[in-house]
């Protein structure tokens, strides 16, 4: 016989305080004569495998031991009344087509009846319906080895995952599926559940400590030694009825998979004995990709559909980019793709304790990628307005190849829906801004550092603009785009973004992108962000790093024009930070001061290139002189003086339109624009 029924054990030795009876069901393979209650779409085959559904829509099949289990102590009640503890093993294959996704799940399931009356299919699993759904008068419990996840669209869970239902199928709590190895070599490897060729599960509840754990593996593996769901606090005493079904459901939807088990063991108040001897998983389904002649059909249309697509990206950004200034080249070789998974995982479920930082485009999190163990800072752009892949992957492609030691380096992207991940360097000493100005960072930068952090900047900056094969123009540079590295050394991050962006407006040439305090003067009236416009935030940067002082404070204060001020009553050392303890190299001082004040001009034609700027910080050439600047020179009081007081009243009226200096404009703008 293919299975054996060991009824009513005596496991005193394992509850030596309770002398609780143990009752114990081994199943290893199926067979007819088998005591379980099959209906809807669940039959044993004669390979001693119990089939819930096979790959028709919209089916259910349950399979439940037909005798109840006594779960819950009536005779003789403890004081503080408990469900039975109980434990169960079991295997299973989900068999999913080959192209498209499978559906939808299955569970284990404890539930007062085997009847489950108006029970839908698809993600409720033949378990519960609209109606009923969430309600405690079910008495369900169920944890769900779901393919699908349809139930809560704008939940993070993934579709391929395991999760423990009370009385609906909301879940408590929901796990990407994984198989975990704790110890001097952690190991978290995600499978999918409908690709390997069987998942063994053990769901174990201790009923006076009201905890639950959930492991799987892949058949091939042994019981890895952490649980996917660990001491998870849950009270099933509200939940049990004395007697109680145990069994199996599993539903098919709009997407379809068979699910099968293969063997099974429980146990209340007892430990559910391994199995041995089970039959053979079902054949996976044929891939058709395996013929050869299929590959090289398949290898031959890719490579046109390739170049088509190429051709029309190339086109498509031809014709949008011909009055721009900067050509883009477009190819379509993509930095590293993510998975959606890994990303979720790396960053704990994008949970608020891996939040590192809020940017003008969106969150970012901190995470470490379960396949390498690398750092990595992760940017959700969440609701991106973006509309065209193509385009959006040639964009990222072509940041994705900016590589220098002063740029953050885009390591991949990733998108799922509306949200768009980007994937970055982590560099762990946060940015400029909060160590220039956070009151409880007690950490003071030297000259000495600062320098090197200026020069730094000016080096990324010159790659953006002139080294690399194409200009870019970042768009957004300020002191909280640039990052410090372990050795002090500045980088620069979030280049392109804001032009990545632009291609999802209809009119993009109208957008005024940068952040209040940087944003050049004709940037604020023609919306065209150049090299100067980075150049001219550049300059404020500088004054910042000089002065310890941000470039805006109130509606009194504005960096450049005090600098300026300081400038004409010849006191310009009295900008310089006082935390700098009057320790500091003059020239070097001097140098970036009137740097700062030479590429923050009002006039874009009189700042310098960024090649110029890193010459002049290498002491390569000497500022040119001041009289020359055309208006900072001795005698040209009035016209610095209307360049200057242009600047202001140009960043008044951004303010007055609604912006708050800290805001991203060009976040504000989109979002006023839908
Ligand atoms: C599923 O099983 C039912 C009944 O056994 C059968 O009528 C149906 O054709 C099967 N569907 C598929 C897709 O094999
Ligand atoms: C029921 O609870 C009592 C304590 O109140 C305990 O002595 C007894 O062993 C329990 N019975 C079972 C079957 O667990
Ligand atoms: C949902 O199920 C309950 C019983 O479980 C049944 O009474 C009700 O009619 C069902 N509702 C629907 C919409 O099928
Ligand atoms: C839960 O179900 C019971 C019995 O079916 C019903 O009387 C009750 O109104 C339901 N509660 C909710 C909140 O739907
Ligand atoms: C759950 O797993 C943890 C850690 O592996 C273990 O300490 C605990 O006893 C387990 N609980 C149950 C109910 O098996
Ligand atoms: C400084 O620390 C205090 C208390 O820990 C905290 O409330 C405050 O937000 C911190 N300020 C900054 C700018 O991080
Ligand atoms: C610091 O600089 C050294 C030498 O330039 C380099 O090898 C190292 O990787 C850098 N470390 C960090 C954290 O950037
Ligand atoms: C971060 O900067 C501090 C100085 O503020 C330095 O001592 C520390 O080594 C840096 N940490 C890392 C991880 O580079
Ligand atoms: C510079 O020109 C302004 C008027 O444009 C004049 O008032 C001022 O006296 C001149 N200063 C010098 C030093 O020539």
């Amino acid at each position: 016989m293919a299975s054996q029924i060991l009824l009513v054990f005596l496991l005193s030795f394992f509850f030596l305080h309770q002398e609780a009876s143990s009752q114990v069901l081994i199943f290893e393979g199926f067979d007819e004569t088998d005591e379980i209650n099959c209906d809807g779409s669940s039959i044993i085959k004669d390979s001693r495998l119990l089939r819930l559904t096979n790959r028709s829509t919209n089916i259910i099949g349950h399979a439940f031991y037909k005798t109840p289990f006594q779960m819950l102590n009536k005779t003789d009640p403890p004081i503080q009344p408990y469900a039975y503890s109980f434990s169960t093993y079991f295997v299973f294959s989900i068999v999913s087509p080959n192209s498209g996704s499978g559906g939808f799940g299955l569970a284990f399931t404890i539930a007062p009846s085997t009847e489950f009356h108006g029970a839908q299919a698809g993600h409720y699993l033949g378990l519960f319906n609209t109606t009923n759904d969430g309600n405690a008068s079910n008495h369900i419990f169920a944890v769900e080895f779901d393919t699908v996840n349809r139930y809560n669209d704008d939940s993070d869970s993934e579709g391929n995952h395991v999760g423990v239902d009370i009385n609906g199928m909301g879940s408590k709590i929901t796990e990407p599926a994984a198989y975990i190895e704790e110890g001097t070599e952690s190991v978290k490897d995600d499978f999918r559940m409908a690709k390997v060729d069987a998942v063994q599960a053990w769901i174990e509840y201790d009923g006076e400590k009201r905890t639950l754990n959930v492991t799987i593996a892949p058949l091939k593996l042994s019981r890895p030694s952490t649980p996917l769901i660990k001491n998870y606090k849950i009270d099933l005493y509200n939940v049990m009825k004395e007697n109680m079904f145990v069994g199996f459901s599993a539903s098919t939807g709009q997407e379809t998979s068979s699910h099968y088990l293969l063997g099974w063991s429980f146990a209340v108040n007892g430990v559910a004995p391994m199995l041995s001897n089970l039959p053979k998983p079902p054949p996976k389904e044929q891939d058709p990709s395996s013929f050869p002649w299929v590959k090289v059909a398949i290898g031959i249309l890719s490579a046109l559909t390739l170049s088509l697509l190429c051709l029309l990206i190339l086109l498509t950004c031809y014709n949008r980019y011909m009055d721009f200034e900067v050509l883009e080249d477009w190819e379509t070789d993509c930095p590293h793709r993510f998975r959606y998974k890994d990303l979720h995982l790396a960053t704990k479920g994008f949970i608020e304790s891996q939040l590192i930082g809020i940017g003008g485009f969106g969150a970012v999190y901190k995470g470490v990628l379960p396949t390498t163990g690398t750092e990595v800072a992760v940017k959700r752009i969440v609701r991106s307005p973006l509309h065209g892949m193509r385009e959006f992957a040639a964009e990222v492609e072509s940041l994705g190849r900016l590589r220098h030691k002063n740029l953050v380096n885009l390591q991949g992207w990733c998108k799922k829906k509306n949200d768009l991940l980007l994937v970055y360097d982590f560099i762990p000493n946060g940015s400029l801004d909060c160590v220039l100005y956070n009151p409880n960072n007690s950490f003071v930068l030297n000259w000495g550092q600062r320098f090197n952090i200026v020069r730094g900047i000016s080096a990324g900056l010159l790659y953006l603009h002139e080294e690399w094969e194409q200009v870019v123009i970042h768009r957004d540079v300020k002191t909280s785009n640039i990052l410090i590295d372990g050795n002090l050394s500045a980088r620069l991050g979030d280049f392109g973004l804001a032009r990545l962006y632009n291609h999802g407006q209809v009119s993009h040439t109208t957008n005024v992108v940068g952040t209040i305090g940087y944003i050049a003067p004709e940037l604020t009236r023609t919306g065209k962000a150049s090299t100067k416009t980075d150049v001219y935030a550049f300059g404020v940067v500088l004054l910042e790093v000089v002065t310890g002082k941000r470039p805006l404070d109130s509606d009194q204060f504005f960096l450049v024009e005090w600098v300026v001020e300081n400038y004409h009553l010849g006191q310009i050392l009295e900008v310089i930070d006082p935390k700098l303890d009057s320790v500091y190299n003059e020239e070097e001082v001097e140098l970036v001061l009137k740097l700062g004040l030479l590429c923050s001009q009002h006039r874009a034609d009189y700042r310098p290139t960024m090649k110029q700027v890193t010459r002049y910080l290498n002491f390569d050439d000497p500022l040119p002189d001041i009289a020359d600047w055309g208006h900072v020179g001795s005698n040209s009081s009035s016209r610095m003086n209307s360049g200057f007081l242009e600047i202001t009243s140009s960043l008044r009226t951004a303010e007055t339109s609604g912006y708050s200096s800290s805001i991203t404009m060009s976040t504000k703008s989109i979002d006023a624009g839908r």
